[in-house]
C-alpha cells in the first residue's frame, strides 16, 4: 500500500482523520501547573501476572524439566525413551497417594543389566541453555536393590550432542534429594536433558530439575532474570496475581488455591493449566501448574519490583464462561477462610500460624498487603450474594484491607450495569473494570472517566488492552497501531486519578512457542526476551506518574481527541518537574505550544518520544527495540514549550520548574 493510502486506511479506522493544520499554526493549549486537581495514587500503574502462555512453568519460572514430578495427567508427557535405551530397562510410574497425596507419582526405573536405560525430558519446547553459565541439578532418589543405579545427567543440543554432564550416585533405600552441577559449552535455544541409569539394580526418582544458577537476584530454584528485569523496569506500583480466569478455573475444582502452592515445593499440588484447553486453536495440552512460582513467591517478587502485592482469590465461583459452578452459599467458609489466613499469611506476626510459615520460607518481615480482590471476572446476583458475605467476614476483621470487586468481563452491558449499580449501594472500595477492544474504543473512551461519580467507590482498570482482530482471535498483534491507542485513552486515566487509582495491560507474558492469548505486554522464547510498543507506553506512564494531576487544556476543554491530540499532565514533587504527555494519532505532525502558568520553567525540557511511522510496527525477538523510546533536549523560551508532534507519536516532556 502506497505511504497515502495507509495513512488514509488508518485515520479512517480511528475516525480521527487530521486536517493538515493551515500554515502549520500551533495548537495552543494551557498548562495549569500551580492548579493541583488530584494526587496520583502509588499504585497507579501497574502489572497484572496470570499463567496465561506459559509464564509461569516454562517462562519465568526457571525450571527447565517439564513434567518433573510425573504428575501430568500422562505421567510420561514431557518425557521419552531413546530407541537405543529403550530394551536396557524400564519405567514404572507409581502413585501412592494414601502416603503422599500432594505428591504422589514417581517413577521406578529397573535396569536389569549393565546396559543403561534412559529417560529424555524435552523441556518447555525445548530448554534454553547458555555457554559458559551453570546449571544445577537436582533429584529425589532412593534405591531398590541390593545394587545401586548411578544417573549421568547430560544435557543435549539439537543434533544430540552432549553439551554438559554431570553425575549422581544415589545410596541407601530412603528418599533424599541428590545434586549436582555442570557448565554448559554451547548456547542451545532448544536442548534437551537426557538421565541416563546405569545399573543394574531399580531406583525410584522423583521431582528431577534442573535450574540456571544464573537467577533474578541469584536465588537458587528462582525465576528467570531477564523477564524479572523487565517487570522491574517498569517500576509497577503494584503486581496482580494470580491472574486472571486461572483464579477461577474452569470448575471449581480446577480452581487457584493458595494455600497449595506454599511450603515445600515438593508437596505443592500439580494441577491442570485452565488454559491447556481454553483454546482449540492454540491447544496446549502440556500445559500444567507446579505452583514452584506460588503466592509467597508472588509477594516476593513484588517486593522486589517494589509493586504493592494485590492478589485475586476465588469467591467460590468458577469460570463464567466455561462452567457456571459456583459453591453453595453455606459451604462458603473455606474460602472465606482462605482469604482471612491470606492476609495472615503476608502480615501476621511469626507467632501466628500462616506468619510462621511466611517466616520459615524465608521472610519473617510482613509483605504489607494492603489491598485484595474477591473473585476475578465474576457477574450475576451469584457474585453479589458471595461477595457481600466475603466483604462483611474480612472487613470485620481487617477493616483496612481494600477489597476489589469485579465489575464482570466487559465495560458496558448488562452484567456491567447491575454489578455497577449493585456495588455502588453497597459501597465497594474498588471496582475492577475489564476492557479488550479494538484500538478505535480505546480513543473514542478517552474521556470515559472524566463524567465518573466522584464520591463513589475507586476503578482500577485491572484487564485491558487493544486487540486489533478481536477478542480470542489468533491474529491479534502488538502493533504500533495498538498501542498507540493505549497511550492516548491512558491520558484519560491519568487525568482522572482521584477515580481511577490503578491499571494494569492484560496479560503480561507469552512464550513465542507456547502462547494461547495475544497481544500481551512481553513476549519470549527460552533465551531471549522483548517488551511491545505497548510495553513502552506502560513504562513510559509508570516511570513518569508524578505526584499530582495538573490541568492541561485547551481552551476551557481537556484535550481528548480534538485535533487528533491527547493529553494529561502530573508535576514530580521528588524531582520538581512539570510532564506533559501529549499522544498525536494523525497522520501528520502537529506544532503545539503548552503555555505553563503558575511556575517558571527551566530553560530547557527533556522530550522522550515512542513513535513509529508504521502502524502496524511490532517489536520481535530479532528487533526486541525497534519501536522504543527515544530522548532529545529542546530549549524552552519564557513561559511556552514549543514542540512539534510527530505523527503516530507519544511523547513525554519533562522540564524543571520552580515557584
Ligand atoms: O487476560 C486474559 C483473560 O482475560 C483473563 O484471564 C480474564 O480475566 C479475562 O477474561
Amino acid at each position: 500500500m502506497k505511504t497515502q493510502q495507509l495513512i488514509t486506511a488508518f485515520s479512517l479506522l480511528l475516525g480521527v482523520y487530521a486536517t493538515p493544520l493551515a500554515a502549520q499554526q500551533p495548537l495552543n493549549f494551557t498548562v495549569k501547573a500551580n492548579e493541583i486537581k488530584s494526587a496520583v495514587s502509588p499504585n497507579m500503574w501497574g502489572i497484572f501476572f496470570e499463567d496465561i502462555n506459559l509464564s509461569a512453568d516454562g517462562g519465568i519460572y526457571a525450571e527447565l524439566v517439564k513434567n518433573r514430578s510425573f504428575e501430568f495427567s500422562m505421567p510420561l508427557m514431557g518425557w521419552s525413551i531413546p530407541k537405543e535405551a529403550a530394551n536396557n530397562g524400564q519405567v514404572l510410574i507409581i502413585n501412592r497417594q494414601t502416603v503422599n497425596s500432594a505428591n504422589p507419582r514417581f517413577a521406578r526405573v529397573t535396569v536389569p543389566g549393565t546396559r543403561s536405560f534412559a529417560l529424555v525430558n524435552e523441556g518447555f519446547r525445548g530448554m534454553g541453555i547458555k555457554a559458559g553459565e551453570q546449571y544445577n541439578f537436582s533429584v529425589y532418589a532412593r534405591q531398590q536393590a541390593s545394587t545401586a543405579v548411578k544417573l549421568t545427567l547430560t544435557l543435549l543440543d539439537e543434533s544430540g550432542k552432549a553439551i554438559g554432564s554431570t553425575t549422581i550416585a544415589p545410596t541407601g533405600n530412603s528418599w533424599e534429594q541428590y545434586k549436582g552441577s555442570f557448565t554448559a559449552s554451547a548456547t542451545v535455544p532448544k536442548a534437551k536433558l537426557q538421565v541416563q541409569f546405569s545399573g543394574p539394580g531399580v531406583v525410584d526418582v522423583d521431582m528431577i530439575s534442573l535450574f540456571p544458577q544464573h537467577t533474578w537476584k541469584e536465588r537458587p530454584n528462582g525465576l528467570r532474570a531477564d523477564l524479572v528485569q523487565l517487570l522491574a523496569d517498569l517500576h509497577p506500583g503494584f503486581l496482580r496475581f494470580p491472574g486472571g480466569c486461572i483464579v477461577e478455573g474452569r470448575e471449581l475444582s480446577n480452581r487457584y488455591q493458595w494455600k497449595k502452592t506454599v511450603g515445600d515445593v515438593n508437596e505443592r499440588t500439580v494441577i491442570m493449566n485452565r488454559w491447556n484447553n481454553e483454546f482449540a486453536h492454540r491447544a496446549t495440552p502440556d500445559y500444567f501448574q507446579s505452583f514452584g512460582l506460588g503466592f509467597f513467591e508472588y509477594f516476593q517478587l513484588s517486593e522486589d519490583i517494589g509493586a504493592s502485592p494485590l492478589p485475586i482469590l476465588n469467591c467460590g465461583m468458577a469460570c463464567q464462561f466455561n462452567s457456571s459452578e459456583v459453591v453453595a452459599v453455606n459451604e462458603l467458609d473455606p474460602y472465606i477462610q482462605d482469604a482471612l489466613d491470606l492476609i495472615e499469611f503476608a502480615n501476621g506476626d511469626v507467632n501466628t500460624t500462616w506468619g510462621a510459615l511466611r517466616a520459615k520460607m524465608g521472610h519473617p518481615a510482613p509483605f504489607n498487603l494492603k489491598m485484595m480482590g474477591v473473585g476475578n471476572e465474576q457477574w450475576g446476583p451469584q457474585y453479589v450474594e458471595r461477595y457481600t458475605i466475603f466483604a462483611k467476614v474480612i472487613k470485620e476483621k481487617y477493616p483496612a484491607i481494600q477489597l476489589i470487586n469485579s465489575l464482570g468481563p466487559g465495560p458496558d452491558g448488562d452484567k456491567f450495569t447491575f454489578l455497577n449499580d449493585t456495588l455502588r449501594k453497597l459501597h465497594a472500595d474498588i471496582l475492577d473494570e475489564h476492557y479488550y477492544s479494538s484500538p478505535e474504543w480505546f480513543l473514542k473512551n478517552a474521556s470515559r472517566y472524566d463524567s465518573y461519580d466522584r464520591k463513589g467507590p475507586k476503578i482500577f482498570a485491572g484487564e485491558y488492552a487493544a486487540h486489533s482482530k478481536g477478542v480470542g482471535n489468533g491474529d491479534n498483534k502488538n502493533s504500533w497501531q495498538c498501542a498507540l491507542a493505549e497511550a492516548a485513552f491512558m491520558t484519560g486515566l491519568e487525568r482522572n486519578t482521584d477515580v481511577v487509582v490503578m491499571a494494569s495491560y492484560a496479560p503480561l507474558l507469552a512464550h513465542v512457542d507456547g502462547w494461547q492469548w495475544a497481544p500481551d505486554l512481553i513476549w519470549f522464547d527460552n533465551l531471549r526476551s522483548y517488551g511491545t510498543p505497548n510495553y513502552y507506553v506502560q513504562k513510559l506512564y509508570a516511570n513518569n506518574k508524578g505526584s499530582v494531576v495538573v490541568p492541561i487544556l485547551k481552551g476551557n476543554s481537556v484535550i481528548s481527541g480534538q485535533d487528533s491530540v491527547y493529553a494529561s499532565s502530573v508535576v514530580d514533587h521528588t524531582t520538581g518537574e512539570l510532564v506533559v504527555k501529549l499522544v498525536n494519532t494523525a497522520a501528520t505532525p502537529i506544532p503545539v505550544a503548552l503555555v505553563v502558568q503558575g511556575v517558571k520553567l527551566a530553560t530547557n525540557a527533556n522530550l522522550t518520544i515512542l513513535k513509529s511511522n508504521d502502524l502496524q510496527g511490532l517489536n520481535s525477538l530479532d528487533q526486541p527495540m525497534h519501536i522504543s523510546p527515544a530522548t532529545q533536549n529542546i530549549d524552552i523560551k519564557g513561559k511556552t514549550i514549543r514542540t512539534n508532534i510527530a505523527p503516530w507519536s507519544f511523547y513525554v516532556i519533562r522540564t524543571k520548574i520552580t515557584k
